[in-house]
């Protein structure tokens, strides 16, 4: 197949699908929920995660005040809330009662609402141009009783939202096993 080059820009456009989760925090005393699409594992020893939030962003004043933040993943049933917190910014309207905040070990608000939460300190901050890259060392994990039987997430329990290109979408049906199904390559 031949192939087309794209403007540099739509870099970003191929990385789908991508989660959809809400970065908790508290700025001058209220409790914030951003919407955030750019969130990724970072570290798995010790566990980490990475999250890509522009400059002028609410939430970007309540991290470095708290140094922390949580990751909250909103099931598809809070679609809703979940678009409104990244339509609204926390500097015009003040979107603390969207969630209800509980609180584990950093005080950083996790919303209860949402199935999965994380709350992370500060590890690292890279400040890459348009957007800050702020690395969290997860500090504690919290799941809805019916969506970690065995201690273990469950990704249908949990329904996450799955955001590609300006839609929402849920996550399909598995359709083969990782770290087996390449076994079967033959040269
Ligand atoms: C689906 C979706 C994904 C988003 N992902 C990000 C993201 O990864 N990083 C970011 O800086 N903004 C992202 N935004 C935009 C912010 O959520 C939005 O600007 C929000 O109003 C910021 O809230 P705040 O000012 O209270 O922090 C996203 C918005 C939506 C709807």
């Amino acid at each position: 197949m031949e192939k087309k080059a794209l403007d540099t820009t739509m870099s970003h456009a191929f990385m789908f699908p991508m989660p959809t989760v809400l970065v908790g925090t508290v700025v001058e005393g209220r409790p914030n929920y951003m919407t955030a699409a750019w969130c990724s594992p970072a570290c798995a020893s010790p566990p980490m995660i990475a999250v890509a939030i522009n400059h002028i962003r609410h939430t970007t004043l309540g991290i470095k005040e708290q140094n922390a933040f949580s990751i909250n993943v909103p099931a598809t049933r809070q679609v809703v809330e979940t678009d409104f917190c990244g339509i609204a910014s926390g500097n015009k309207t003040d979107k603390s009662g969207v969630f209800t905040p509980f609180y584990g070990r950093l005080k950083v608000p996790m919303a209860r609402e949402c199935p999965f939460n994380v709350e992370c300190g500060l590890h690292t901050t890279v400040d890459l141009g348009s957007h800050v890259l702020y690395i969290g060392k997860v500090e504690g994990v919290f799941a809805d009783q019916d969506c970690a039987p065995d201690n273990n997430p469950d990704p249908v329990r949990i329904d996450p939202i799955v955001y590609i290109r300006g839609k929402y979408y849920r996550v399909g049906d598995a359709y083969a096993d990782a770290f087996t199904t390449g076994k079967q390559y033959k040269e």
